[in-house]
């Protein structure tokens, strides 16, 4: 029998733990890089994940996560909300040479976070322009960055090499660090994870973004994790495949490190690619079309998932339309706040991913840039079911099978050549998610209609900016290291 103090504690306790649950205290917001639609284990037997896909099946499974074909426009839009096509990104990425950032009058992500309390810090990639110190991270909303400031690099080296010059990329908050040099990033990273959660003060809400190198070209891998592919005949995709299996050692040990630390219960884990996988590179997108720098549904439709706290519904695969966009809205929602400006472009979703509700969102624009000659620009909208494409697609327009049994770089890029700028291409993703079937002859009407509502969001485009290389930026002129100061 309890006692009457005892039973009014069990009350107390268990409102306590709803409480708990339906919010979440603590949120890890994880980015993997140029990672397929099928190099993840749930989707894919041939590939390694035992802890993305743990996660994945207890949590929800996001079948229509949308983002940008490329890594700076999609990393910019989930810490905005904006639409890279309105802030001057939706040409390409930021080159480690280009006097451009993320606009500086934009709010990010963690900036609201720490309105509401939150302790936040980055790990891994940035990609949002460092060429001054007020584009960078830490003066960017982040209490603490662990990584590096440009795009691809050499994962043991930490060197980045552009228009012939070459300079050491990493960073421990804003100071450069030799000491990183020479260890592979993704166990850095691991490690940095780990000691921010072993340290974090309890009684803090806890914000870690998490946008790994994993798994990006250079195709580097220690031999361990190769060697647990020895069945994949192709040695690209065999490394390729062992860098996948690392990365998720990381939301492995990530996982750990909550629940040793008594948090794990009270967090929200968000999981994205930032773009489709890089078939020249080994990532894979079967069987959707295209890849990465498309505006196929392989470039842009990627593994996401959400799991932990806040969750009502788990255990399926949600199916609403969501885009990159609409994380920084859903984020902060699910911590509890709510961005009051109306301009942005994402969507609170939280309640609808919580629940499994409809998407709040209907149509979406996959990508609009003007930037002439187009080569990797395109233009693309989504309303509803249909899909319109305006002009080239982008250089990978094929179906790819995972090529387990072929050899090294047996896809070839379909090169720009003007043909196909003023094609027109409409598909219907419900019945024809992999595109096999351009129905634009067919629906005049329907092409019609997303034509004029693409033409209204035309009007609120900005000119991309995309300006030359500046000699400015050059390494040698900061101890060997890209470094901010020449903007
Ligand atoms: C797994 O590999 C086999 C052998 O190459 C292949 O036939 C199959 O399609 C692969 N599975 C997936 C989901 O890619
Ligand atoms: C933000 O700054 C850019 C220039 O960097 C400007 O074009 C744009 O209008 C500004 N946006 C707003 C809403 O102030
Ligand atoms: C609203 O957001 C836009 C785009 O993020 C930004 O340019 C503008 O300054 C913001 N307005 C206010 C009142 O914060
Ligand atoms: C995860 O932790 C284990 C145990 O500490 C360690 O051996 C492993 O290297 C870590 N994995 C990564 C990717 O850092
Ligand atoms: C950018 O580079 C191109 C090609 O080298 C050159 O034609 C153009 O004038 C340059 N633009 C500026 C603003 O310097």
């Amino acid at each position: 029998m309890m006692t009457c103090l005892q039973c009014v504690l069990f009350v107390v306790n268990v409102v306590l733990v709803q409480i708990a649950y339906a919010t979440p205290r603590h949120i890890v917001f994880i980015v993997a890089d140029d990672f397929g639609w099928n190099d993840v284990g749930f989707r894919n037997e041939n590939i390694s994940t035992p802890n993305i896909d743990k996660l994945a099946k207890e949590g929800v499974i996001l079948g229509q996560s949308y983002v940008q074909p490329v890594c700076s426009p999609s990393r910019s839009a989930f810490m905005t909300g904006m639409y890279p096509f309105k802030t001057g990104l939706q040409h390409l990425v930021i080159w480690p040479d280009q006097q451009v950032c993320s606009p500086l009058n934009l709010t990010f992500l963690p900036q609201h976070l720490k309105k509401l309390g939150y302790a936040t810090h980055a790990i891994g990639k940035w990609h949002l322009g460092f060429c001054k110190w007020q584009c960078t991270p830490t003066e960017r909303g982040f209490d603490s960055f662990y990584g590096y400031y440009t795009s691809h690099e050499d994962y043991y080296k930490k060197t980045n090499i552009r228009d012939g010059h070459l300079g050491f990329d990493f960073r421990d908050n804003m100071a450069t660090d030799k000491e990183a040099i020479g260890t592979y990033s993704t166990f850095l990273y691991a490690d940095r994870a780990v000691e921010l959660i072993n340290k974090h003060k309890k009684s803090q809400p806890f914000f870690l973004y998490l946008p790994l190198q994993s798994v990006h070209a250079p195709i580097q891998v220690p031999i361990e994790y190769e060697n647990l592919y020895q069945n994949i005949h192709n040695i690209g995709r065999r490394k390729f495949s062992g860098m996948v299996t690392a990365m998720d050692d990381v939301i492995g040990n990530v996982t750990e490190a909550l629940k040793s630390n008594g948090m794990y219960e009270d967090t929200l884990i968000v999981f994205t690619s930032d773009n489709g996988g890089w078939p020249t590179e080994y990532g894979n997108n079967w069987p959707l079309r295209g890849s990465k720098i498309t505006i196929y549904e392989g470039g842009t439709r990627v593994t996401a998932f959400v799991h932990g706290a806040g969750l009502e519904k788990t255990g399926y695969t949600y199916n609403g339309m969501l885009h990159a966009v609409d994380w920084s809205p859903t984020i902060v929602a699910a911590a509890g706040g709510t961005i009051s400006n109306t301009t942005i472009d994402g969507i609170n979703q939280w309640d609808n991913i919580r629940t499994g509700e409809s998407s709040s969102r209907t149509e979406f624009i996959y990508n609009l840039d003007d930037l002439a000659p187009y080569q990797t620009g395109h233009a693309a909208i989504r309303m509803g079911d249909y899909k319109l494409i305006v002009g080239y697609p982008g250089l990978y327009p094929g179906w790819y099978p995972p090529p387990t049994y072929t050899d090294d770089n047996y896809i070839k890029e379909i090169p720009y050549d003007g043909s196909q700028d003023d094609k027109i291409q409409l598909f219907n993703l419900r019945d024809d998610p992999n595109e096999y079937n351009d129905i634009s002859d067919k629906f005049p009407d329907v092409v019609k209609k997303l034509r004029a509502r693409m033409a209204e969001y035309h009007k609120q485009m900005v000119p991309a900016n995309y300006p030359n290389a500046t000699s400015a930026a050059n390494p040698k002129d900061y101890n060997g290291f890209w470094t901010p100061g020449w903007c």
